[in-house]
């Protein structure tokens, strides 16, 4: 068996793991209020790579996490994931009307009900946590951790440089901070619910961190050049989207053969810090590789 067939074979699995996860802790849509409920549903299944759950499972198998603890934290995290493609989408932000390939949920519902569901998935995400399997000093933590990331200074507080960024030429490293703190953040935090499931040490966590700082800066490049190249049909997004808005990303600052050579270099750091695991970590690194190199 080749190592490439066998991670497909992971990959398959854990994807199916986290739409079950997924279908089991979001509420039903027959709960009252029933549209909120089926638009939270909506904005949360049917589609979406899974990225960020991926990263819980991956960094979960490092140690010794339950099985429980990783699904809780994965659903969490694709929650607030959810949620900021939610309010991204809206008029009042990127303004979009496709996503996943289908209607963005402002467009299939209403713009107050997109609202809505932004908010409750993300105080889902911290319940969710809050209930998770495993030690209270694990759990404050994961809890802490996902509230640095999704807030100001993580998620919110990217999503706020982007837009007041429109129209505007940041330098570098100013790209490079908006880009860790709208996309890293969270997709570094994945990384860390995993490890910190998992009882890693304090050094194993740093070299995750030093993975997952370099994977989360790739993924926003990978993003930015496909919003350049792809059509919208592969990306299930409208494509064209940052030029026609006039948004500073590493292709307009850039250009693409510098954004795209950083993405592969930035893909050899993630995977070259996670030397000091040996074969364990090949989850991640296929994970880097898929985030690197994928069309959509
Ligand atoms: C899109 O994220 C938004 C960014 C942070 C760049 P993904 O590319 O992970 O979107 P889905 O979940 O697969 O739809
Ligand atoms: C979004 O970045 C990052 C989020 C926090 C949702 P983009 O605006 O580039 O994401 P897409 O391209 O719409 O998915
Ligand atoms: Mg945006
Ligand atoms: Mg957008
Ligand atoms: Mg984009």
């Amino acid at each position: 068996m080749t190592a490439a067939f066998q991670f497909q074979e992971w990959l398959n699995s854990h994807s199916q793991r986290i739409e079950i996860a997924l279908d089991g802790l979001l509420d039903s849509a027959q709960t009252i209020p029933n549209r909120l409920h089926e638009a939270m549903r909506y904005a949360a299944q049917g589609g979406g790579k899974r990225i960020r759950p991926l990263l819980v499972y991956a960094a979960g198998s490092l140690g010794d996490a339950k099985a429980q603890a990783l699904d809780s934290a994965a659903v969490a995290i694709e929650c607030i994931h959810a949620y900021s493609l939610v309010h991204d989408d809206l008029p009042c932000m990127d303004d979009d009307d496709l996503r996943r390939g289908r209607p963005t949920v402002h467009k299939a519902f209403d713009e107050a009900t997109a609202l809505l569901v932004g908010d409750a998935l993300q105080t889902r995400a911290f319940e969710v946590l809050a209930n998770a399997p495993c030690d209270a000093d694990v759990r404050l933590r994961m809890i802490t951790a996902l509230s640095v990331a999704s807030g100001s200074r993580g998620m919110a507080g990217g999503q706020a440089i982007d837009l007041e960024s429109v129209g505007k030429k940041l330098d570098l490293a100013g790209l490079k901070q908006m880009h860790a703190m709208k996309t890293g953040a969270l997709l570094s935090c994945a990384v860390e619910l995993g490890g910190l499931a998992a009882h890693l040490n304090t050094s194993q966590m740093a070299q995750l961190e030093k993975y997952s700082t370099a994977l989360g800066l790739a993924f926003q490049i990978v993003d930015d050049v496909l919003d350049a190249t792809a059509d919208s049909q592969t990306l299930g997004k409208t494509a064209g989207k940052d030029a026609a808005a006039n948004k500073p990303t590493y292709v307009t600052l850039m250009g693409l053969d510098y954004a795209q050579k950083q993405a592969k270099e930035l893909q050899e750091t993630a995977i070259a810090s996670l030397d000091g695991f040996g074969i364990k970590a090949v989850a991640l690194k296929d994970l880097a590789l898929l985030v690197v190199n994928r069309a959509k």
